[in-house]
């Protein structure tokens, strides 16, 4: 018998809302479990849903783990991450119903196909110890001035850090330019008017180059360069229409008809991005030899009313601010930069899903 009393459900129903909160931690490392076994990969190379046993022999687990891997995907069908079907056949004199497993929209962007954009380097960076210990620090961090958790933990910036751990570098870098590669082709495809009568261009804070190899190859008659510290363009050849220089964006950046910025400006306070934006606006010509700041980030609630994003948007701006000091910032908040920084006036296009490609002109 089931007793159902008024007080105690809406108690019971809070206790279930609070450990779902406490424990939403292992939605994105069970996730990080099936894409180190390999899981979107062995699903995708089959072509077809398929079977627990069939998984098994093929990610190379003992069949005593079997129960396991059945739980782990009960977790990831239920989140949206696989999608499930069960199908009857006949074993012997009876019907036997088995399972079988398949990616959906979300698990095909964890696919290394090399074809298709990959998002599973950054996904497995944003869960790497580096950067989840230091949520441990995250009150510390606030009862400070200044040092964000990321330097509490770490002791260094994550800029510094990179500089002195080329693994953390080389999977950072990764990281940044699988995200990259995604959005790049929805903006070359939605959005190349915005790079019309443009003959040169500097990604600031380009890292490996995958933004302005994208551009290269979409506008072949735009000279790109990259600028970021040396550390990340250390290895990096000159090539296909991509220069390469490393140096500090606080202090110069070449000049080029345009400035490209992704995902840069969210890592700094409002005085740092005056900082680099000023030294955007020497980099480039007046408003009337078409010069132009491109930017490519979340404009909080660009998205209105869609939850999804919104939080998504949320939980970005809270890893900005534990990790670097930074913020995602709402169109109230970019207007006061660019105005702030000596530009006239801004463009907002809310075309990228969570981020939106935002032009700023001198
Ligand atoms: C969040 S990552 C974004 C990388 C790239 N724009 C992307 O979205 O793929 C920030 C980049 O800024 C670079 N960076 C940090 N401080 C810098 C500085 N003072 N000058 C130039 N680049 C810097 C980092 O090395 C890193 O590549």
């Amino acid at each position: 018998m089931v007793l159902e009393e008024g007080g105690s459900s809406e108690l019971l129903q809070a206790q279930a809302h609070l450990y779902n909160q406490l424990f939403s931690f292992i939605n994105p490392m069970s996730l990080k479990c099936a894409v180190e076994l390999g899981i979107p990969d062995v699903i995708h190379n089959h072509g077809e849903p398929m079977s627990l046993s069939d998984l098994v022999s093929a990610i190379h687990i003992p069949v005593s783990k079997t129960h396991q891997l059945h739980r782990l995907l009960r977790l990831l069908v239920h989140t949206g991450m696989f999608s499930l079907s069960v199908e009857k056949h006949r074993d012997g004199e009876t019907d036997k119903m088995e399972e079988f497993y398949d990616l959906t929209p979300s698990s095909r962007l964890l696919v290394k196909d090399g074809t298709t954009e990959c998002l599973s380097p950054f996904l497995l960076m944003m869960l790497d110890s580096s950067l989840i210990n230091p949520w441990h620090f995250f009150s510390e961090s606030l009862k400070k001035e200044g040092t964000a958790s990321f330097e509490l933990c770490h002791g260094l910036t994550p800029w510094e850090y990179a500089s002195r751990c080329p693994e953390f570098n080389d999977n950072f870098n990764q990281a940044m330019s699988s995200d990259t590669q995604f959005l790049m082709s929805t903006l070359v495809a939605k959005c190349a008017h915005v790079f019309d009568g443009l003959n040169s261009l500097v990604d600031v804070g380009g890292g490996t180059g995958a933004a302005a190899r994208a551009l290269a190859e979409a506008f072949p008659n735009l000279e790109v360069t990259v600028l970021d510290l040396p550390h990340v363009v250390a290895h990096l050849p000159n090539d296909s229409g991509v220069y390469v220089t490393g140096g500090d964006m606080f202090q110069w950046i070449p000049q080029a008809n345009a400035v490209f910025l992704k995902w840069i400006l969210h890592d700094w306070s409002d005085d740092e991005c005056i900082r680099i934006l000023q030294k955007c606006r020497e980099a480039i010509p007046s408003k009337e030899k078409g010069g132009k700041v491109i930017i490519l980030e979340v404009v909080v609630n660009s998205n209105r009313g869609d939850h999804k994003f919104t939080e998504a948007q949320f939980f970005f701006d809270l890893m900005m601010c534990a990790l670097v000091n930074g913020k995602e910032r709402g169109e109230d908040e970019w207007k006061k930069l660019f105005e702030n920084a000596g530009f006239s006036h801004y463009k907002i296009t809310p075309i990228l899903g969570l981020r939106s490609v935002i032009e700023v002109f001198p």
